[in-house]
Protein backbone atom coordinates (compact mmCIF):
# COMPACT_ATOMS: atom_id res chain seq x y z
CA UNK A 1 0.00 0.00 0.00
CA UNK A 2 2.58 2.55 0.99
CA UNK A 3 5.76 2.75 -1.01
CA UNK A 4 7.64 4.73 2.02
CA UNK A 5 8.30 3.76 5.46
CA UNK A 6 6.58 0.90 7.91
CA UNK A 7 6.56 2.27 11.26
CA UNK A 8 5.62 0.68 15.07
CA UNK A 9 3.40 2.30 17.33
CA UNK A 10 2.54 1.62 20.94
CA UNK A 11 1.49 2.95 23.95
CA UNK A 12 3.06 1.54 27.32
CA UNK A 13 2.84 2.07 31.06
CA UNK A 14 0.44 3.39 32.91
CA UNK A 15 -2.51 4.55 30.59
CA UNK A 16 -4.11 8.43 30.89
CA UNK A 17 -5.98 10.90 29.36
CA UNK A 18 -4.77 11.76 25.62
CA UNK A 19 -3.21 8.73 23.89
CA UNK A 20 -5.56 8.10 21.39
CA UNK A 21 -4.89 12.01 20.33
CA UNK A 22 -1.59 11.04 20.41
CA UNK A 23 -2.10 7.67 18.15
CA UNK A 24 -4.45 9.43 15.98
CA UNK A 25 -1.85 12.44 14.42
CA UNK A 26 0.68 9.99 14.27
CA UNK A 27 -1.74 8.26 11.44
CA UNK A 28 -2.44 11.21 9.90
CA UNK A 29 0.85 12.45 10.05
CA UNK A 30 2.77 9.16 8.86
CA UNK A 31 -0.50 8.35 6.32
CA UNK A 32 -1.39 11.61 4.72
CA UNK A 33 1.56 13.40 4.48
CA UNK A 34 4.14 10.97 4.10
CA UNK A 35 2.10 8.17 2.71
CA UNK A 36 3.85 5.51 5.16
CA UNK A 37 2.22 2.77 6.93
CA UNK A 38 1.41 2.45 10.44
CA UNK A 39 1.39 -0.68 12.56
CA UNK A 40 -0.56 -0.16 15.99
CA UNK A 41 1.25 -3.01 18.68
CA UNK A 42 -1.18 -4.42 21.17
CA UNK A 43 -0.74 -3.95 24.52
CA UNK A 44 3.02 -1.93 24.54
CA UNK A 45 5.67 -4.36 24.56
CA UNK A 46 3.46 -7.49 25.64
CA UNK A 47 1.99 -7.46 21.73
CA UNK A 48 5.54 -8.45 20.90
CA UNK A 49 5.74 -11.16 22.96
CA UNK A 50 3.16 -13.19 21.16
CA UNK A 51 3.56 -14.84 18.34
CA UNK A 52 2.42 -13.73 15.79
CA UNK A 53 2.99 -10.46 16.96
CA UNK A 54 -0.66 -8.89 17.96
CA UNK A 55 -0.63 -5.70 15.42
CA UNK A 56 -2.79 -3.99 13.41
CA UNK A 57 -2.18 -1.77 10.75
CA UNK A 58 -4.22 1.70 11.61
CA UNK A 59 -5.49 3.64 8.68
CA UNK A 60 -6.56 7.38 8.98
CA UNK A 61 -10.61 6.27 8.63
CA UNK A 62 -9.93 4.09 11.88
CA UNK A 63 -8.66 6.93 13.80
CA UNK A 64 -10.66 9.75 12.96
CA UNK A 65 -13.33 11.69 14.06
CA UNK A 66 -14.04 9.70 17.49
CA UNK A 67 -10.71 8.79 19.22
CA UNK A 68 -9.51 12.35 19.62
CA UNK A 69 -11.55 12.83 22.54
CA UNK A 70 -11.93 8.96 23.87
CA UNK A 71 -9.98 8.45 27.20
CA UNK A 72 -7.58 4.67 27.29
CA UNK A 73 -5.66 3.78 24.63
CA UNK A 74 -7.18 1.70 21.40
CA UNK A 75 -4.31 -0.45 21.54
CA UNK A 76 -3.93 -1.05 25.27
CA UNK A 77 -0.97 -0.71 27.74
CA UNK A 78 0.83 -2.51 30.15
CA UNK A 79 3.01 -1.43 32.54
CA UNK A 80 4.07 -4.60 34.34
CA UNK A 81 6.34 -7.21 32.76
CA UNK A 82 10.08 -5.80 32.61
CA UNK A 83 11.62 -7.75 29.18
CA UNK A 84 14.67 -8.03 30.85
CA UNK A 85 13.31 -9.13 33.85
CA UNK A 86 10.09 -10.85 32.98
CA UNK A 87 8.20 -12.39 35.49
CA UNK A 88 7.73 -16.28 35.11
CA UNK A 89 4.73 -18.28 35.99
CA UNK A 90 7.20 -20.82 38.40
CA UNK A 91 8.25 -17.18 39.69
CA UNK A 92 11.87 -16.80 38.29
CA UNK A 93 12.36 -13.77 36.13
CA UNK A 94 13.56 -14.45 32.82
CA UNK A 95 15.35 -11.77 30.29
CA UNK A 96 12.57 -12.09 26.99
CA UNK A 97 14.12 -8.75 25.32
CA UNK A 98 15.29 -10.51 22.56
CA UNK A 99 11.81 -11.94 21.47
CA UNK A 100 10.60 -8.12 21.59
CA UNK A 101 13.55 -6.99 19.41
CA UNK A 102 12.70 -10.33 16.88
CA UNK A 103 8.70 -9.59 17.19
CA UNK A 104 9.78 -5.80 15.79
CA UNK A 105 11.80 -7.42 12.94
CA UNK A 106 8.89 -9.89 12.18
CA UNK A 107 6.71 -6.70 11.98
CA UNK A 108 9.43 -5.22 9.04
CA UNK A 109 9.25 -1.76 10.99
CA UNK A 110 11.48 0.98 9.94
CA UNK A 111 11.16 2.84 13.02
CA UNK A 112 9.09 2.95 16.40
CA UNK A 113 6.84 5.53 17.98
CA UNK A 114 7.06 4.62 22.26
CA UNK A 115 4.56 6.70 23.94
CA UNK A 116 5.31 6.11 27.79
CA UNK A 117 6.60 7.65 31.03
CA UNK A 118 9.68 7.68 32.56
CA UNK A 119 10.31 3.87 32.91
CA UNK A 120 8.74 2.75 29.71
CA UNK A 121 10.44 5.28 27.59
CA UNK A 122 13.89 3.69 29.42
CA UNK A 123 12.92 0.06 28.15
CA UNK A 124 12.62 1.04 25.45
CA UNK A 125 15.42 2.69 24.71
CA UNK A 126 17.44 0.01 25.79
CA UNK A 127 15.44 -2.16 23.51
CA UNK A 128 15.95 -0.06 20.83
CA UNK A 129 19.99 0.02 21.98
CA UNK A 130 20.46 -3.73 21.89
CA UNK A 131 18.15 -4.29 18.95
CA UNK A 132 18.97 -1.67 16.41
CA UNK A 133 15.70 -0.22 16.47
CA UNK A 134 14.91 3.42 15.38
CA UNK A 135 13.12 4.97 18.23
CA UNK A 136 11.20 7.82 18.80
CA UNK A 137 9.45 8.54 22.33
CA UNK A 138 6.78 10.38 23.23
CA UNK A 139 5.97 11.37 26.87
CA UNK A 140 3.03 10.43 28.79
CA UNK A 141 2.10 10.44 32.51
CA UNK A 142 -0.06 12.56 34.67
CA UNK A 143 2.17 12.16 37.25
CA UNK A 144 4.21 14.79 35.01
CA UNK A 145 7.45 13.70 36.31
CA UNK A 146 9.44 13.33 33.17
CA UNK A 147 12.62 15.47 32.72
CA UNK A 148 13.26 18.26 29.62
CA UNK A 149 9.39 18.79 29.00
CA UNK A 150 7.17 21.43 30.33
CA UNK A 151 4.66 18.82 30.38
CA UNK A 152 3.60 15.29 29.55
CA UNK A 153 0.07 13.85 27.86
CA UNK A 154 -2.55 12.87 30.65
CA UNK A 155 -1.50 15.56 33.34
CA UNK A 156 -3.41 18.82 32.22
CA UNK A 157 -6.83 16.39 32.50
CA UNK A 158 -5.36 14.51 35.72
CA UNK A 159 -5.05 18.11 37.40
CA UNK A 160 -8.55 19.20 36.12
CA UNK A 161 -10.63 16.05 37.39
CA UNK A 162 -8.92 16.75 40.77
CA UNK A 163 -9.59 20.05 40.50
CA UNK A 164 -13.24 19.40 39.68
CA UNK A 165 -12.80 16.91 42.94
CA UNK A 166 -12.13 19.97 45.09
CA UNK A 167 -14.81 22.12 43.71
CA UNK A 168 -17.44 19.41 44.33
CA UNK A 169 -16.10 18.68 48.08
CA UNK A 170 -15.85 22.33 49.24
CA UNK A 171 -19.80 22.47 49.47
CA UNK A 172 -20.49 19.21 50.94
CA UNK A 173 -17.08 20.46 53.41
CA UNK A 174 -19.37 23.51 54.42
CA UNK A 175 -22.17 22.11 54.66
CA UNK A 176 -21.43 19.74 57.11
CA UNK A 177 -18.51 21.93 59.00
CA UNK A 178 -16.01 19.02 57.91
CA UNK A 179 -12.27 18.85 57.01
CA UNK A 180 -12.28 17.09 53.52
CA UNK A 181 -8.88 15.24 52.66
CA UNK A 182 -8.45 14.49 48.92
CA UNK A 183 -5.60 11.50 48.31
CA UNK A 184 -4.44 11.81 44.74
CA UNK A 185 -1.65 9.85 42.68
CA UNK A 186 1.87 11.38 41.74
CA UNK A 187 4.30 7.90 41.81
CA UNK A 188 7.13 9.57 43.58
CA UNK A 189 6.07 13.50 42.27
CA UNK A 190 3.43 15.96 44.19
CA UNK A 191 2.98 17.77 40.65
CA UNK A 192 -1.14 16.89 40.86
CA UNK A 193 -1.14 17.94 44.55
CA UNK A 194 0.24 20.82 44.24
CA UNK A 195 -1.25 22.34 40.60
CA UNK A 196 -5.19 20.63 41.70
CA UNK A 197 -4.43 22.09 45.05
CA UNK A 198 -3.62 26.12 44.44
CA UNK A 199 -6.35 25.95 41.31
CA UNK A 200 -9.32 23.88 43.66
CA UNK A 201 -8.58 26.55 46.78
CA UNK A 202 -6.66 24.20 49.20
CA UNK A 203 -5.79 24.77 53.06
CA UNK A 204 -2.95 22.21 52.66
CA UNK A 205 -1.03 20.29 50.41
CA UNK A 206 0.81 17.48 51.20
CA UNK A 207 3.89 16.70 48.69
CA UNK A 208 6.33 13.94 48.33
CA UNK A 209 9.10 16.45 48.38
CA UNK A 210 8.56 18.63 51.29
CA UNK A 211 8.60 17.03 54.75
CA UNK A 212 5.71 18.12 56.69
CA UNK A 213 4.26 17.75 60.40
CA UNK A 214 0.60 16.68 61.91
CA UNK A 215 1.18 19.74 64.05
CA UNK A 216 1.73 21.84 60.87
CA UNK A 217 -1.66 20.43 58.76
CA UNK A 218 -3.77 21.31 62.24
CA UNK A 219 -2.25 24.58 63.10
CA UNK A 220 -3.21 25.89 59.51
CA UNK A 221 -7.09 23.82 60.34
CA UNK A 222 -7.14 26.20 63.65
CA UNK A 223 -6.07 29.24 62.24
CA UNK A 224 -8.87 28.81 59.70
CA UNK A 225 -11.19 28.16 62.42
CA UNK A 226 -10.30 30.86 64.55
CA UNK A 227 -10.92 33.34 61.23
CA UNK A 228 -14.52 32.20 61.32
CA UNK A 229 -14.28 29.67 58.80
CA UNK A 230 -15.86 26.69 59.45
CA UNK A 231 -14.79 23.79 56.71
CA UNK A 232 -11.21 23.11 55.44
CA UNK A 233 -9.68 21.40 52.49
CA UNK A 234 -6.27 18.96 52.53
CA UNK A 235 -4.69 17.83 49.20
CA UNK A 236 -2.33 14.98 49.74
CA UNK A 237 -0.09 13.52 47.45
CA UNK A 238 -0.07 9.33 47.23
CA UNK A 239 3.47 9.43 47.83
CA UNK A 240 4.20 11.97 50.57
CA UNK A 241 5.69 10.45 53.49
CA UNK A 242 4.30 9.28 56.65
CA UNK A 243 4.78 11.56 59.77
CA UNK A 244 6.82 8.37 61.53
CA UNK A 245 8.68 8.14 57.60
CA UNK A 246 7.73 5.73 55.28
CA UNK A 247 5.17 5.31 53.13
CA UNK A 248 1.48 4.04 52.73
CA UNK A 249 1.15 1.77 50.53
CA UNK A 250 -1.25 -1.58 49.16
CA UNK A 251 -0.65 -5.06 48.46
CA UNK A 252 -2.82 -6.23 45.31
CA UNK A 253 -3.68 -10.19 45.53
CA UNK A 254 -0.82 -10.66 42.79
CA UNK A 255 2.05 -9.17 44.74
CA UNK A 256 2.01 -5.68 43.01
CA UNK A 257 2.69 -2.47 45.31
CA UNK A 258 1.72 0.62 44.72
CA UNK A 259 0.93 3.50 46.90
CA UNK A 260 -2.24 4.52 48.61
CA UNK A 261 -3.92 5.11 51.67
CA UNK A 262 -1.96 7.89 53.26
CA UNK A 263 -5.57 10.10 53.19
CA UNK A 264 -7.27 7.70 55.23
CA UNK A 265 -4.22 8.20 58.10
CA UNK A 266 -3.86 11.71 57.67
CA UNK A 267 -7.80 12.36 58.13
CA UNK A 268 -7.80 10.40 61.36
CA UNK A 269 -4.72 12.07 62.47
CA UNK A 270 -6.11 15.62 61.69
CA UNK A 271 -9.63 14.61 63.67
CA UNK A 272 -6.92 13.60 66.32
CA UNK A 273 -4.99 16.75 66.57
CA UNK A 274 -7.90 19.16 66.00
CA UNK A 275 -11.24 17.15 66.95
CA UNK A 276 -12.43 18.00 63.37
CA UNK A 277 -14.97 15.93 61.57
CA UNK A 278 -13.14 14.28 58.85
CA UNK A 279 -13.91 12.49 55.87
CA UNK A 280 -11.57 11.24 53.11
CA UNK A 281 -11.87 10.60 49.56
CA UNK A 282 -9.00 8.81 46.87
CA UNK A 283 -9.69 9.86 43.57
CA UNK A 284 -7.94 7.09 41.90
CA UNK A 285 -7.91 6.02 38.26
CA UNK A 286 -10.22 8.66 38.43
CA UNK A 287 -7.68 10.90 37.51
CA UNK A 288 -6.69 8.52 34.48
CA UNK A 289 -10.03 7.95 32.71
CA UNK A 290 -11.90 10.15 30.70
CA UNK A 291 -11.77 12.31 28.25
CA UNK A 292 -8.69 14.20 27.65
CA UNK A 293 -9.38 17.97 28.31
CA UNK A 294 -8.74 20.50 25.27
CA UNK A 295 -5.00 21.37 26.25
CA UNK A 296 -4.29 17.60 26.33
CA UNK A 297 -5.40 17.02 22.86
CA UNK A 298 -3.21 20.11 21.89
CA UNK A 299 -0.50 18.46 23.31
CA UNK A 300 -1.16 14.92 22.16
CA UNK A 301 -1.30 16.18 18.88
CA UNK A 302 1.70 18.56 18.29
CA UNK A 303 3.64 15.84 20.09
CA UNK A 304 2.14 13.01 17.49
CA UNK A 305 2.92 15.02 14.39
CA UNK A 306 6.50 16.20 15.21
CA UNK A 307 7.52 12.60 15.99
CA UNK A 308 6.47 11.67 12.60
CA UNK A 309 8.30 14.33 11.39
CA UNK A 310 11.73 13.10 13.46
CA UNK A 311 11.50 9.96 11.91
CA UNK A 312 11.21 11.84 8.46
CA UNK A 313 14.21 13.79 8.81
CA UNK A 314 16.09 10.07 10.45
CA UNK A 315 16.37 11.80 14.10
CA UNK A 316 16.26 8.90 16.56
CA UNK A 317 16.63 8.51 20.05
CA UNK A 318 14.60 11.56 20.44
CA UNK A 319 11.78 12.46 22.62
CA UNK A 320 9.60 15.05 21.63
CA UNK A 321 9.16 17.81 24.56
CA UNK A 322 6.87 21.13 25.55
CA UNK A 323 8.99 23.65 25.98
CA UNK A 324 8.39 27.62 25.65
CA UNK A 325 5.06 27.26 23.65
CA UNK A 326 6.35 24.85 21.11
CA UNK A 327 6.79 21.57 20.68
CA UNK A 328 10.70 20.63 20.43
CA UNK A 329 12.74 17.14 20.79
CA UNK A 330 15.97 15.85 23.19
CA UNK A 331 17.67 12.88 24.17
CA UNK A 332 15.64 9.85 25.72
CA UNK A 333 18.41 9.27 27.73
CA UNK A 334 18.59 13.24 29.09
CA UNK A 335 14.87 13.33 29.45
CA UNK A 336 14.97 10.18 31.60
CA UNK A 337 18.23 11.44 33.45
CA UNK A 338 16.98 14.88 34.21
CA UNK A 339 14.00 13.66 36.50
CA UNK A 340 11.46 16.20 37.31
CA UNK A 341 9.85 16.38 40.70
CA UNK A 342 8.34 19.41 42.03
CA UNK A 343 10.35 22.30 42.64
CA UNK A 344 10.73 22.83 46.50
CA UNK A 345 11.53 26.62 45.66
CA UNK A 346 9.60 26.74 42.72
CA UNK A 347 7.03 29.10 41.42
CA UNK A 348 4.14 27.33 42.90
CA UNK A 349 5.39 26.31 45.80
CA UNK A 350 5.67 30.22 46.37
CA UNK A 351 2.67 30.92 45.43
CA UNK A 352 0.73 28.26 47.55
CA UNK A 353 2.97 29.83 50.62
CA UNK A 354 1.91 33.19 49.44
CA UNK A 355 -1.82 32.05 49.56
CA UNK A 356 -1.26 30.82 53.32
CA UNK A 357 -1.34 27.21 52.29
CA UNK A 358 0.53 24.94 54.05
CA UNK A 359 2.67 22.98 51.83
CA UNK A 360 4.91 21.59 54.48
CA UNK A 361 8.11 22.84 56.50
CA UNK A 362 10.05 24.95 56.44
CA UNK A 363 6.91 27.65 56.14
CA UNK A 364 9.24 30.19 57.50
CA UNK A 365 6.29 32.77 56.67
CA UNK A 366 3.40 32.97 59.38
CA UNK A 367 0.27 32.01 58.19
CA UNK A 368 -3.73 33.52 58.57
O1 LIG B 1 2.34 6.51 36.99
C1 LIG B 1 0.99 6.73 36.83
C2 LIG B 1 0.21 6.23 38.01
O2 LIG B 1 -1.15 6.55 37.80
C3 LIG B 1 0.67 6.75 39.36
O3 LIG B 1 0.24 8.06 39.60
C4 LIG B 1 0.09 5.69 40.27
O4 LIG B 1 0.83 5.61 41.47
C5 LIG B 1 0.21 4.44 39.47
O5 LIG B 1 0.30 4.82 38.12
C6 LIG B 1 -0.92 3.47 39.63
O6 LIG B 1 -0.63 2.31 38.93
P1 LIG B 1 -1.71 1.18 38.63
O7 LIG B 1 -2.54 1.64 37.45
O8 LIG B 1 -0.90 -0.01 38.30
O9 LIG B 1 -2.57 1.02 39.85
Amino acid sequence: MSNGKRIGILTSGGDCAGLNAVIRAVVHRAVTTYNWQVVGIEEGTHGLLDRPVRHRVLLPADVDGTILRQGGTVLGTTNKGDPFAYPMPDGSKKDRSQEIISGCRELGLDALIGIGGDGSLAILRRLAQEGGLNLVGIPKTIDNDLGLTEVSVGYDTAVAVATEALDRLQPTAASHARVMVLEVMGRDAGHIALAAGIAGGADVILLPEIPWTVEGVANRIRQIRAHGRNFALVVVSEAATLPGGGKARQEFSDGQKRYGGIGGYIGHLIAEATGAETRVTVLGHVQRGGSPNPRDRLIASAFGVHAVDLIAQGRYDRMVAWSNRKVIDVPIADAIKAYAAVDVDGTLVRTARGLGIYVGEPMGEPVG
